[in-house]
């Protein structure tokens, strides 16, 4: 790399004729259509009377973080569910999640020997991309669910009709995840003096249960070992932090949550700290890049096997014209089958632009498949498969890979079929509960943490 960014986040300037609102000049995919003008009117105002969800700080304080990772001295472990849904706003939901969330960055720290960025996906991941604008059941026409941010999943035309006033709501549900979250943490939940408050209830007899505790009896050693070296208690080990993250998808509802703070310049979006575009509204061209390119936040980007190079180079061009260090990751999400194909091009045309980001692997999203019943899932062996290519192709291409982004879930699921237990495709049955992706439960999210030690660590 010809640059060095090693030093502290820059502030860059403001993104030329760029406004919250200078994304509705663009082509917008993947937005509902609202049929009451005024209560949409009325609920933005709304929204934009509440207050945000994270601050400015937090923000640059990411920021810093991630311009780390890519440097390499970080890693960044970014997951939760495909979709959250406002019937899952509960305390165990997101306590287990959590849970899942810090024995996976245990693991990691601890193999890797480095410090971990949390990201989680939650606090306000619910709305998705659609493949089709509408659903047909029974020659039964109705709008196609686009999560809960927007409409509800049942199949009836009350339900589907696209309703303003989730927004509101989903920024409520998002406020009451983000202050739980941050009152486990300032309470000692994440405490690494304690790991074992991060055991699962209904976790008993994991082929890797072992192997784990193993791994926090000697990291329990080692606190205990610096406390007494250095004489006090090291305040840094009380608490682990949590970033939040979502695909910011509804324009209209990440525009309302765009506010200008005291003492900085610019725009920042007060809803997450880290929004990323989605693979199939990643077009230079269109409303989400605009909208994207103006924000301080650090952003990512989605790729998938028909990124060409050029249009990434462009595409970088426009959402991180200066390089600004944490400002960009990228985050790849090829397929176990493509992946050996197509990341290799667009590696080496990112690294002959000298730029500094972060490179993430999805492994997740290129390898659903949908099983004849119906049934979608993901298979264990894809996702390790395209893990451990990314580590490869990484290593031979001369760039970094500094972090995963994972669908998982602290809720006992069988949807991905393989994994330590090897689920197969009647486990399926027994504990589906995904609406949209399948997700990675425990003991198959703990087993990708101790793979990337094996693939990274080494
Ligand atoms: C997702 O992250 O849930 C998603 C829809 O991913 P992608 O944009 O990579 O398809
Ligand atoms: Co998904």
């Amino acid at each position: 790399m010809s640059k060095s960014h090693s030093s502290p986040v820059a502030a860059v300037r403001p993104a030329p004729g760029w406004r919250p609102d200078s994304w509705t000049g663009r082509p917008a995919s993947q937005q509902p259509t609202y049929p009451d003008g005024r209560a949409l009117e009325h609920a933005l105002a709304q929204l934009r009377a509440l207050p945000p969800l994270v601050t400015s700080w937090e923000i640059l304080a990411l920021k810093q973080q991630i311009a780390e990772a890519a440097a390499g001295r970080r890693f960044l472990l970014q997951g939760g569910d495909c979709a959250e849904n406002f019937a899952d706003c509960r305390s165990d939901i997101i306590a287990d999640r959590l849970k899942v969330l810090l024995q996976m960055s245990l693991v990691l720290v601890h193999g890797l020997q480095l410090p971990v960025v949390r990201v989680g996906r939650f606090a306000g991941q619910y709305a998705k991309p659609r493949s089709t604008d509408t659903e047909v059941r029974d020659g039964v026409v109705l709008p196609s669910y686009r999560g809960d941010l927007v409409n509800d999943v049942a199949f009836d035309a009350a339900s589907r009709t696209p309703d303003p006033a989730r927004m509101v709501e989903g920024h409520a549900r998002s406020a009451l995840t983000i202050n739980f979250v941050r009152a486990l943490i300032d309470g000692g939940f994440a405490d690494l003096h304690h790991p074992e408050y991060w055991d699962l209830s209904w976790v008993r007899h994991s082929p890797l249960e072992a192997e784990y505790h193993r791994l926090v009896e000697s990291i329990g050693r080692s606190v205990r070992f610096m406390e007494t070296l250095v004489g006090e208690s090291i305040g840094s080990l009380n608490r682990a932090e949590f970033y939040t993250s979502h695909e910011a998808l509804l324009l209209h509802y990440e525009q309302a949550l765009t506010r200008e703070v005291p003492r900085q310049w610019g725009w920042f979006n007060l809803g997450t700290h880290f929004p990323w575009i989605g693979m199939r509204t990643a077009d230079l061209d269109g409303a989400h890049v605009e909208y994207m390119r103006g924000i301080r936040n650090p952003v990512a980007v989605k790729i998938g096997p028909s990124t060409g190079a050029d249009a990434l180079l462009r595409l970088l061009d426009v959402l991180d014209p200066d390089d600004e260090p944490g400002r960009l990751t990228l985050i790849h999400r090829m397929g176990a089958a493509h992946i050996e194909s197509r990341l290799p091009p667009l590696l080496r045309a990112v690294r002959g632009t000298g730029r500094g980001l972060l490179w993430s692997c999805d492994p997740m999203h290129g390898n659903t498949e949908t099983l004849g019943n119906g049934v979608k899932t993901r298979r264990f062996d894809n996702i390790r498969k395209e893990l451990e290519s990314a580590f490869d192709l990484h290593g031979e291409a001369g760039t970094r890979l500094g972090g995963v982004h994972l669908e998982l879930t602290g809720d006992n699921v069988t949807e991905c079929m393989g994994g330590a237990r090897d689920l197969s495709e009647t486990d399926l049955a027994r504990a589906y509960r995904s609406s949209v992706d399948p997700r990675l439960n425990y003991e198959q999210a703990l087993e990708l943490a101790m793979l990337i030690v094996r693939k990274r660590g080494a």
